[in-house]
């Protein structure tokens, strides 16, 4: 079922066809506040009046056309300028993108000089540029394009994924240059000669990484994001790294919006700092598939929207 929900994900003619259909509009609606922006700055206010951090990132990846960065990045540019004008006591959202979408495929140093000026201006509003973590093919394209960014910024996040073998060498790669690492189980189909594929393993290697980002954050020289509804995984991590000194407190929780909210607020409620990553926009086919995949029971849900 994952792998064919992975495969549908990338397949071109669903990605025209299933989109317009209305009770796709509907399932989808249980992951994403809406499509526009507008309808992301609510969720962001509920969320933060919940004294819980936001990162917003607007859906698509793979573009095909360079000039399509531009308007990504004018984008995100707005959405800045937008949140800082909006004015939050319980700070600025965060923003978090695919290197896809600012022309990884097309160019890769006009896709660095994307990065760099939206970093640029996080900075200047006070917040934090993320880039997601796509397939295997561009897991070193992003991870040195994190290392040259880290050189020239202090507020640089990028996701790594626990189910690929060459992570904890990543993790290691990047430490020096003060990170901060969110840390994903991993939403791709990734063959086993380069990726664990059973969930064991990849909570095992989870586990052992989490607690070498949280020592490095403990010891203030990185930024640790668990970002996985696992709670228990959470828990586990939580356990070993307090037991080596670091303090909960710099054990930060994200979590996909609309997933698991109750664990999140709970979490809160004893101490981690979590925040939730609010996805918006059109273009949202690829991404909800990869989520089906994540759990067959979404499924069912998406199927019983199509009942009247
Ligand atoms: P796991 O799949 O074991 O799920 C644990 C529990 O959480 C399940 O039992 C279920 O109850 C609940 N759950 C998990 N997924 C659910 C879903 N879709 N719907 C409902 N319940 C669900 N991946 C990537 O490759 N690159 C990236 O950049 C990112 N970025 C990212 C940011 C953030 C904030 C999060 C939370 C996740 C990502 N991911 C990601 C996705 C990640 O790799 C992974 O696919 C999902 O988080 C699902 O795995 P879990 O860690 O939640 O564990």
């Amino acid at each position: 079922m994952r792998s064919l929900l992975l495969w549908a994900a990338r397949e071109p003619r669903l990605r025209d066809t299933i989109p317009r259909m209305r009770f796709a509009q509907r399932a989808v609606r249980r992951f994403m506040p809406g499509e526009r922006t507008e309808d992301a700055f609510a969720a962001a206010g509920r969320l933060q009046d919940e004294r819980n951090g936001v990162l917003f990132t607007r859906l698509g990846e793979n573009i095909t056309a360079l000039a399509e960065a531009d308007e990504v990045a004018a984008h995100y540019s707005g959405v800045l300028e937008a949140d800082v004008e909006r004015g939050h006591s319980q700070g600025v959202v965060e923003i978090s993108i695919k290197p896809t979408q600012l022309g990884l495929d097309q160019d890769a140093e006009a896709c660095y000089e994307h990065c760099d000026r939206l970093a640029t201006l996080c900075a200047k509003s006070g917040t934090w540029f993320w880039l997601d973590m796509e397939g295997s093919d561009y897991t070193e394209a992003t991870v040195a394009l994190t290392e040259r960014l880290l050189r020239a910024h202090d507020n640089i996040g990028v996701a790594l994924q626990a189910y690929l073998k060459r992570t904890a060498a990543d993790i290691e790669r990047l430490l020096p240059g003060g990170p901060a690492i969110r840390l994903v189980k991993g939403a791709y189909d990734e063959p086993q000669d380069i990726a664990y594929r059973d969930a064991g393993a990849v909570d095992a290697n989870y586990q052992a990484l989490a607690v070498v980002i949280a020592e490095a954050a403990g010891r203030g020289q990185a930024r640790l994001a668990l970002g996985t509804h696992d709670v228990g995984l959470i828990e586990r991590v939580s356990t070993i790294a307090e037991a080596r000194g670091v303090d909960r407190a710099a054990l930060e929780v994200h979590m996909l919006y609309g997933i698991r909210e109750d664990q999140l607020r709970r979490l809160r409620d004893e101490g981690y700092p979590t925040s939730s990553l609010v996805a918006y926009g059109p273009a949202w086919y690829a991404w909800y598939m990869r989520r089906l995949a994540e759990r067959p029971a979404n499924v069912i849900f998406a199927l019983r929207q199509m009942l009247p």
